[in-house]
């Protein structure tokens, strides 16, 4: 059964229900409400087959304790396999509340203070905090953009990881990479030949790799994801790696996730640490609504896929009809996630307009409130980062913003 495009047009209301995005929304100097197009959930309605299964939990009307029903675990292992040809032993599994605490509980149960973990910028910027509210040391291996000549117009700049100064900074106590499989905020899906390569450089400086695919079900449909620990057994011997079905299925609020630790001694101290913070006791709700993602939503996904590729489409078409002879404004190729890595350092470049400029200008100008590029790292200057998971028509409203923005930035200082 094919879901109908038309079900991700018409969007829920979702201002009144206490929503990050939509309620939690400022005005700008002059009063004006901003747009929000900057965190990373969607508008869309999520998922029938787990809005049934809520409702039919919460027609029971007891809510005490409950534990991860094996069903739900061998609904997350089928789908890991038939989507990602990845087997997964049942026994592997560890159920956190999240994917950040997984994340935190990782560094804290498989490093020590002051050891060095890697991550790479630009990148999820929670990642930055993890790693030093829990007084690791930063190691940054920024991410590097390909070649003007390797574009393809009209998409802007496509990254890729440099596994080089990854071995130049690597130090006597690095211990861990925090990787971002699919990256956000690029849009990049590693390729099998990259991870491989990543891979090859932990296993001779014996790194950790906590690896979050919480984005791996949202990517281009030709384009193959790689689990981390799928790439062989010396991998998956050192991988972390952390699952949840919150993005692709937008369950954020009910939030759960399938830590996949294959190493028994790492998954004694991972499960050690989620226990010593208090973290086992898993949530009713986000229970039945993962079992019902996993279990029974696959056409669904598949659809919001379609939706996805056409609205990156759309978007890639808008800004090269608007900006392309100058570039003023590209995009990355969005290979996965929904969310659009805008770059504007050609525009600031001819206009002699600053980072700040341009933040001003979307804010205040154009009343568009959009990630700011330099929250995920010093090489996100330029950038600012769009969600377009949501109607075509506050997509079309969020371009036509952009572009007041951008003719502010041109017009004379
Ligand atoms: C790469 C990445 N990891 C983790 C998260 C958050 O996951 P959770 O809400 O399960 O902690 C996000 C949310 O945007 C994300 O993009």
């Amino acid at each position: 059964m094919n879901v109908p495009s038309s079900v991700f047009e018409a969007v829920p209301e979702r201002r009144g229900t206490n929503c990050y995005k939509w309620d939690h929304r400022p005005e700008n100097a002059r009063g004006t409400p901003l747009l929000p197009m900057w965190v990373a959930d969607m508008d869309f309605a999520c998922p029938p087959a787990v809005r049934e299964a809520l409702e039919s939990r919460i027609a029971h009307p007891v809510y005490g304790y409950t534990f991860e029903p094996a069903a739900h675990r061998r609904a997350f292992g089928e789908w890991q396999r038939d989507r990602n040809r990845w087997e997964i032993e049942q026994e592997w599994l560890v159920q956190a509340p999240a994917v950040m605490p997984a994340v935190r509980a990782a560094i804290l149960a498989l490093t020590e203070p002051g050891d060095g973990v890697v991550i790479q910028p630009p990148v999820y910027y929670p990642f930055f905090d993890a790693v030093r509210d829990n007084g690791r040391e930063l190691v940054l291996n920024p991410l590097v953009e390909e070649t003007a000549d390797e574009r393809k117009a009209p998409y802007g700049v496509r990254y890729s990881m440099d596994l080089d100064h990854l071995e130049s900074v690597i130090g006597p106590r690095t211990r861990m990479v925090l990787l971002c499989s699919p990256h956000n905020p690029t849009g990049r899906v590693w390729s099998k030949a990259e991870l491989a390569a990543l891979a090859e450089i932990c296993l001779r400086h014996d790194l950790i790799v906590v690896s979050d695919e919480i984005h791996c079900d949202l990517r281009r449909e030709r384009t193959p994801f790689i689990p981390f620990a799928a790439l062989g057994a010396e991998a998956a011997a050192r991988t972390v790696a952390c699952h949840s079905a919150s993005k692709a299925f937008n369950v954020a609020g009910i939030a759960t996730a399938h830590v996949v630790v294959p190493a028994r001694e790492l998954r004694e101290r991972l499960s050690a640490t989620l226990s010593r913070l208090g973290m086992t006791l898993p949530n009713i709700l986000a229970m039945e609504a993962s079992h019902a993602a996993y279990g029974a939503s696959a056409s669904w996904l598949d659809s919001l896929v379609r939706h996805l590729d056409e609205q990156i489409a759309w978007l890639a078409s808008e800004l090269s009809s608007r900006f392309g002879p100058d570039d003023a404004v590209t995009m990355s190729p969005i290979e996965g996630t929904y969310l659009a890595w805008l770059d504007l350092r050609a525009l600031l470049g001819r206009t002699g307009r600053t980072h700040r400029d341009a933040e001003r200008a979307l804010l205040e100008e154009a009343a568009l409130w959009l990630s700011d590029g330099r929250q995920f790292g010093e090489n996100g200057e330029g950038f600012f980062r769009m969600n377009l998971a949501t109607s075509r028509s506050t997509l079309a409203d969020g371009v036509s913003r952009l572009e007041t923005a951008v003719r502010f930035l041109e017009s004379p200082a």
